[in-house]
């Protein structure tokens, strides 16, 4: 199954199985022999390295690989540094590629350093993570943390192509897979419809993926070809987001991307509930599916303390934040809520 993105860059997001045993040769289809830098991590690598490795190598391109600690620590400045390092001793050039192999914390990085070694060279997104299939390897958006904050430096930079093995999240742990699905539950609250009826039903490493899969890319898709810069459209796709990256701050990032999106689901529906913004009927399809895939987290935070850190954050905007407001399924709707509401 192949998707056409149609954005700065026109690319093929490629879905199927026991893709990485060709990855060479499909490569080669779009990008002639030249230096090829693997990214990946101390998890992933063991895992399919050696696969893409020889694969690649097949395929006449001369390989070599880099690969940093697992987590979200090493989505930083430091690494992002060591890598441009590496490429420039290992004579990188302008028309050489970078293969990012593995979850988000891969591709962000990785697609960074793509965008900015010699002012940007190609790079080809591999994602092995369910959350970064269906989100982060689609769209462009690259970026490394700060201190201060997740994502504070980065550029939309498009991939030349997207190859999705949906065999590599056999290895895939369960809470990785149910971190996935916090964005999975976020699309078909966005889209309703068929991803909505999937989402329902169950969706599980061995059921329904694919077509799972295949519908979140292909709404994401639509909105990246609409907005590719996020000045408007593309901002729904922050939906459970504003109170996620809260989450997340407070826990000291223990808490997972996605399942701190589906605690931001949650509380925007409440907040949509009681401003009399979502129908009872809507909110209680949300809880099902926070029910379901079994989203619920033992720390609370209070709405004031979420609030401290929003304020902080790029979505405050004096007295309001901008939030992504559910009022139905297929309905959500950008809005600014003022911070004292909220506190009420
Ligand atoms: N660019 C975007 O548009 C965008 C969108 C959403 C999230 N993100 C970013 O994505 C990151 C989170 O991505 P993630 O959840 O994929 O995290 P991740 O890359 O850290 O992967 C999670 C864990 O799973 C392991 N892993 C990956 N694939 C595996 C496999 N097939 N089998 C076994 N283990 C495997 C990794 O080694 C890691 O330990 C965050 O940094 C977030 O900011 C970016
Ligand atoms: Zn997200």
């Amino acid at each position: 199954m192949v998707i056409n993105v149609n954005a700065s860059k026109n690319y093929d997001i490629e879905i199927g199985r026991n893709l990485l045993q060709s990855i060479g040769a499909n490569i080669s289809a779009i990008k002639n022999k030249c230096n090829v830098c693997i990214i990946s991590d101390d998890i992933v690598y063991p895992l399919y390295g050696e696969i893409v490795l020889k694969s690649l190598k097949d395929a006449s391109y001369n390989v070599c690989v880099f690969t940093f600690n697992h987590g979200e620590k090493s989505k930083n400045l430091n690494t992002f540094m060591e890598i441009q390092e590496y490429l420039a001793s290992q004579n990188f050039k302008r028309g050489d590629l970078i293969v990012a192999l593995g979850g988000g914390v891969v591709g962000d990085l990785a697609g960074f350093v793509a965008s900015t070694y010699m002012r940007g060279i190609d790079f080809v997104q591999v994602p092995t993570t369910l959350l970064a299939m269906i989100d982060s390897s689609v769209g462009g958006k690259t970026a490394v943390d700060l201190p201060n904050g997740k994502n504070l430096v980065g550029s939309f930079y498009q991939p030349i192509k997207v190859i999705i093995d949906l065999k590599t999240l056999d290895t895939l742990p369960c809470t990785e897979y149910k971190n996935g699905m916090g964005e999975g539950i976020k699309y078909a609250m966005l889209m309703d419809g068929e991803l909505e009826s999937l989402v329902t039903n169950g969706v599980t490493c061995s059921t329904n993926v694919d077509k799972f899969v295949e519908l979140c890319i292909r709404y994401k898709k639509y909105i990246v070809e609409e907005d590719e810069k996020e000045s408007n459209l593309r901002r729904l796709l922050n939906l459970g987001h504003t109170f996620a990256h809260a989450i997340e701050k407070l826990s000291n990032y223990t808490i997972p991307h996605g399942i701190a999106v589906a605690q931001g689901l949650k509380i925007i529906s409440d907040i949509s509930l009681k401003q009399g913004k979502m129908a009872q009927v809507a909110y209680d399809k949300v809880q099902v599916l926070l029910d379901r895939y079994d989203m619920h987290i033992d720390e609370e935070y209070s709405i004031n303390d979420m609030l401290e850190v929003i304020k902080l954050d790029k979505k405050a905007e004096g007295d309001c934040v901008n939030a992504v407001v559910p009022y139905a399924f297929g309905d959500c709707r950008i809005e600014k809520l003022r911070i004292e509401d909220l506190k009420n």
